[in-house]
């Protein structure tokens, strides 16, 4: 029994080990509107988040074909021509180009009235790097872009 108990102790770590290192989520929002604007022009999590839950609320009441919104994150050195594909995937694709690496996360294509949210892994993402989210309904990126932040 005294040679188990060291084995024991190891058991019951490994057990508890997923508990104490929970993934922690942390929420974001952020609203469009009919006058082609987001409510935000800048987002900040803390290094110490895992995941990210982006809520995206579209406030108007313009349909999605007219004003529709999402919201996609990027390196900012890639957003813009990553806005251009986007643009050229189509309605079809809520003008999300697939299996483009450049897209580190993307909400789905929203009207007025509507809310979409994504959840995303940003663990991989590096603390103080330049990343840019935006909205790839076209002729909305110029204006419907932020800096994300990720507090070191
Ligand atoms: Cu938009």
């Amino acid at each position: 029994m005294k040679r188990l108990a060291p084995v024991l102790l190891l058991v019951a770590a490994a057990l508890a080990w997923p508990s104490t290192a929970a993934a922690k989520t942390c929420e974001l929002s952020i609203t469009g509107n009919d006058q082609m604007k987001y409510n935000k022009s800048e987002l900040v999590v803390g290094a110490d988040c895992d995941k990210v839950k982006l809520t995206l609320e579209h406030v108007g009441k313009m349909s999605v074909e007219q004003m529709g919104h999402n919201w996609v994150l990027a390196k900012s050195s890639e957003y813009k021509s990553l806005a251009q594909a986007g643009m050229k995937a189509g309605m079809k694709n809520e003008y999300i180009p697939q299996g483009d690496d450049r897209v580190i996360a993307h909400t789905g294509l929203v009207g007025g009235g509507e809310t979409s949210s994504v959840t995303f892994d940003v663990s991989g993402l590096e603390a103080g790097g330049d990343y840019t989210f935006f909205c790839s309904f076209p002729g909305h990126y110029g204006i419907m872009n932020g800096k994300f932040v990720i507090k070191g």
